[in-house]
């Protein structure tokens, strides 16, 4: 998938233009605090409602750098930032080096062949005891599943990667109450403690 290519062609429906509903929902239960990594972030909607709480910092990765210069052209809300870089080809520095991950159609835009390894990915980030929250897209709809990204995922698939791994442990599952239009009772939230 040539992501740079869509953001330059505006071919971006996945975009809509405002953070995810279910992480709203989730900052106003529990605010997340140090910290926060967030893989494939886009155009950072996400980054900066996670940056609007106090006492937290957030970096924003993608790949595309044209989603990111989008990304840096809205007004600043507390301490994000961004790094145009690949999740699987993570700078050194962090590793161990944050308290929460937070996912959200990152996972379900990557190879299936390579949920392994993003797995690593974002368990090499977090400090022991850190969480990761997400959400994930279990069925995205298309009349062919391979035809993706995005690419959906089923509970038993998730439990084996994150917890029978023994990377995660799982704190907190639910389904969201609200989703952008369209992605109603078609997503799932966890929250995973890296152990
Ligand atoms: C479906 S989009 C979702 C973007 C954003 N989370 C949103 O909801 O608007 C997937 C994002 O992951 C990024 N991406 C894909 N593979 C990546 C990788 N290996 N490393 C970093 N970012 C990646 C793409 O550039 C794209 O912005």
């Amino acid at each position: 998938m040539d992501w740079d290519g869509a953001y330059k062609n505006r071919q971006t429906p996945w975009d809509k233009g405002a953070p995810s509903p279910g992480l709203v929902d989730l900052l106003e239960a529990s605010p997340m605090r140090g910290r926060v990594f967030v893989p494939g972030c886009g155009l950072g909607h996400d980054v900066r409602a996670i940056a609007r709480q106090p006492r937290v910092e957030v970096v924003g990765v993608d790949i595309s750098p044209t989603a990111l210069a989008r990304a840096r052209r809205f007004k600043r809300r507390g301490r994000e930032t961004f790094l145009n870089g690949d999740i699987f080809n993570l700078p050194r520095e962090f590793r161990g080096a944050f308290d929460w991950v937070w996912e959200h159609t990152c996972f379900c835009a990557i190879p299936v062949q390579r949920r392994k390894e993003y797995v690593a990915a974002v368990r090499s980030v977090l400090k022991r005891g850190g969480e990761i929250a997400a959400i994930f897209f279990l069925d995205p709809g298309l009349a062919d599943p391979d035809a993706g990204p995005p690419f959906g995922v089923t509970k038993r698939q998730l439990n084996s990667l994150f917890l029978k791994s023994g990377a995660f442990e799982i704190v907190h599952e639910w389904d969201p109450e609200r989703a952008y239009p369209g992605r109603e009772g078609r997503e799932l939230m966890r929250v995973m403690r890296a152990v």
